[in-house]
């Protein structure tokens, strides 16, 4: 009888240790699997050789006095046992359901993932760059539709009817766009929005036009039917040749740098008289005219980059805006702004600004 009933005592511990192993297991990451349970439940419940189904087995061999108490303390053991299963069942499905429930859940401690940012596309940061050097010469921005008359492309700006330009090898016509002072066209260039705009508004006028224009050229590294200019015009009482150099050497400090210079050379122009070639020192040697010790590239070693036609306006083209050029003087210049982008920032291929390549658009342009 005190064997038995030590031996009681023993299974206990033994059954204690069992499930403080298998508790834990359950409360651990890999969790503790049902089939796990149902053994424990078998080796210890089990109908055939359970511990506890032997123990009972064993009161068989104990004296009628001795079997309550011994049995007592067997059935105490059962209950234990069965108690404790039942909640270590319990227990496991739960930190199952919790391990479930964390893996959906949202780690609040994470940094959170970048969002995209959109840039603006680096002709678009040339263009504000070149409007607010103008701004802060007193400049406004005017603009005007790219669908244009060809009186206004070309007539009004003082182009003589034999003129190249006008060919329909150069231009694109628009069908069905009329005859005479009605055919439209692609603009060739931002010119025409100087008319529009000597119509519009009485001098003194400062403005700046930017906008996309057409010409019929293929596709290579500088050529593109479709690029962008940046126009200007300043028409006022008493307007000199000397105030169109100091506007453009002023711009060109603001967009380059301070020790950038200017330089004029005569060519023609059908609505500005004089025109002339404005080039700049060259922003990748520095005017040196030498890179690395060779030739530079870009300037062909001359030092110098031409950057934009200008002039002072053709009397009949102020006369077309409805302005008396008795009274009035005025300059007018016009730039590619995709060229002046590739001087800001050396960007060879005029391709790279049409083709939309994210890797290209993706850096910062400032
Ligand atoms: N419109 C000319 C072109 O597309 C550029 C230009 C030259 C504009 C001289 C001007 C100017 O206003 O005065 O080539």
């Amino acid at each position: 009888m005190a064997d038995l009933l030590a031996s009681v005592e023993e299974k206990r511990r033994v059954f204690l240790e069992e499930l403080k192993t298998a508790e834990e297991k359950a409360s651990s990451p890999t969790g503790l699997p049902p089939v796990d349970v149902r053994a424990l439940h078998v080796r210890w419940l089990g109908q055939k050789q359970g511990v506890v189904t032997e123990l009972l087995a064993g009161l068989r061999t104990l004296s009628k006095e001795d079997k309550a108490p011994a049995g007592a303390a067997i059935n105490r053991l059962k209950n234990d046992v069965e108690a404790a299963l039942s909640s270590l069942e319990e227990k496991s499905l739960l930190f199952e359901r919790l391990r479930k429930q964390q893996a959906l859940a949202v780690d609040v401690t994470l940094p959170p993932r970048a969002p995209r940012v959109g840039r603006l596309h680096p002709l678009t940061v040339v263009r504000r760059r070149i409007e607010s050097a103008f701004a802060s010469l007193g400049y406004e921005v005017a603009e005007g539709p790219e669908v244009e008359s060809d009186w206004l492309n070309f007539e009004a700006l003082n182009f003589p009817p034999d003129h190249p330009a006008r060919d329909a090898v150069d231009t694109f016509f628009v069908k069905g766009g009329g005859e005479g002072k009605d055919r439209l066209l692609l603009r060739t260039h931002t010119s025409p929005v100087q008319i529009r705009t000597m119509l519009a508004q009485k001098p003194p006028i400062r403005i700046v036009i930017p906008g996309r224009v057409y010409r019929k050229d293929d596709i290579d590294p500088r050529h593109s039917p479709v690029f962008h200019q940046m126009e200007g015009l300043t028409v006022d009482e008493g307007v000199t040749f000397a105030n169109l150099k100091g506007t453009l050497a002023a711009f060109s400090r603001l967009l380059f740098t301070p020790e950038t210079k200017i330089r004029f050379g005569p060519t023609f122009f059908p609505f500005v008289e004089p025109g002339v070639d404005v080039a700049v020192s060259c922003v990748f040697c520095s005017g040196t005219g030498a890179a690395d010790g060779a030739t530079c590239r870009p300037c062909s070693g001359s030092g110098w980059i031409e950057i934009m036609g200008a002039g002072m306006v053709h009397p009949n083209v102020l006369r077309n805006g409805g302005i008396d050029p008795e009274k009035y003087s005025g300059f007018a210049f016009g730039m590619g702004i995709d060229r002046i982008a590739f001087l800001l920032y050396g960007v060879p291929d005029l391709r790279l600004f049409f083709e939309n390549d994210v890797r290209f658009l993706d850096r910062v342009w400032s």
